[in-house]
C-alpha cells in the first residue's frame, strides 16, 4: 500500500519518502535481528509497539528542548521525521556494566559505572559497528569536532532525562544506543537526535525482579520479548489501543 519512494531499508525499519520536501516516513518492520544479523526473526507486533514508545520518548525529549528528527506519529507502523543527514557514529551511554563493555573490561554484569560513560561506534554493517575514539572520528572526517560536542552534551541530556523516567516506573537504564543527524534550514546546520529509541537499542531491568525488558530477551533467547515490550510501554502509560 505504499506508492511513496523507498529511500532506504534496514534490519528494522524502512524509510520513505514524506508527503513535504524535507520530510520522510519511519516505519517500524517486525523485523528482529542480533549479533549484525546472524540471528533474525519475525516477531508479530514489535514493530506496532517501537513505534510507540519512541513516539513517547521523542515527544517528551522535543518538550524539553532536545532537537529530534520527530515530528508526528502517522499510524501503527509509521511516523514522519524530519529529513536528515545520519551522522556514521553510534552513541552509546552506559550507567551500570552489561554486554560488550563487560565483556571488554572483565566487568561484572549489573556493576553500576562510576560515571555514565559515552561510547562512540563506527556505523558499518561490514565491520560489525567497531568501537572508535574522537580521534578516529575526526580523522577520516564522519563528524567535526564541534558535532562530536554536541553528540556528547545531547547524549548525557539524554540520559539524564531517561534515567529518571524509566527509574518512576521501577526500571533500570543500563545502556541505550542513539544516532544523530545533521539538520539543514538554509544556511543553518544542526545536529538532531535521530532514529528511534526503543527497547531494540536500550537495556531497561526491572528494579524489583531484575528482569530484562530489552532485546537481550532475544539476543539470549529468553523468550517473552514482547511481553517485555508491552510491560514497558504499559509503564509508560502508553494504550495498546489500535488505531
Ligand atoms: O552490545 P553493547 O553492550 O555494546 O550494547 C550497548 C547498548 O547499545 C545496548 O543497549 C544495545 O541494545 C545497544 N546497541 C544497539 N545497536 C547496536 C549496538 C548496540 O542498539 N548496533
Amino acid at each position: 500500500n505504499h506508492r511513496r519512494r523507498r529511500i532506504y531499508e534496514g534490519k528494522a525499519k524502512i524509510l520513505y519518502e514524506g508527503p513535504e520536501p524535507g520530510t520522510l516516513v519511519q516505519h517500524f518492520k517486525d523485523d528482529t535481528t542480533a549479533f549484525n544479523n546472524e540471528k533474525h526473526e519475525i516477531i508479530e507486533g514489535k514493530g506496532v509497539i517501537n513505534n510507540r514508545i519512541s513516539e513517547f520518548i521523542f515527544t517528551k525529549l522535543n518538550e524539553i528542548g532536545i532537537p529530534t528528527h520527530f515530528l508526528r506519529r502517522l499510524n501503527m507502523r509509521e511516523q514522519l521525521i524530519r529529513e536528515v543527514e545520519i551522522i556514521p557514529v553510534e552513541v552509546v551511554v552506559r550507567n551500570v556494566a552489561a554486554g560488550s563493555i563487560a565483556k571488554r573490561l572483565g566487568l561484572e554484569e549489573g556493576t553500576p559505572l562510576p560515571r555514565s560513560i559515552v561510547e562512540f561506534y563506527y556505523k558499518s554493517d561490514e565491520l560489525g559497528d567497531p568501537i572508535v575514539s574522537e580521534e578516529h572520528i575526526t580523522a577520516f572526517n564522519w563528524a567535526a569536532p564541534q558535532e562530536i560536542d554536541d553528540m556528547m552534551a545531547l547524549s548525557l541530556r539524554v540520559n539524564d532525562f531517561m534515567t529518571g523516567l524509566f527509574a518512576g516506573i521501577g526500571i533500570r537504564l543500563v545502556d541505550f544506543k542513539i544516532e544523530f543527524g545533521r539538520h539543514y534550514e538554509g544556511e543553518m546546520m544542526r545536529v538532531v537526535l535521530a532514529d528511534e529509541i526503543s527497547p531494540d537499542s536500550c537495556r531497561l531491568w526491572d528494579i524489583k525482579t531484575a528482569d530484562k525488558l530489552d532485546k537481550d530477551r532475544f539476543r539470549q533467547s529468553l523468550g517473552g520479548l514482547m511481553e517485555a515490550y508491552q510491560e514497558v510501554a504499559r509503564r509508560l502509560g502508553i494504550l495498546a489501543e489500535s488505531d
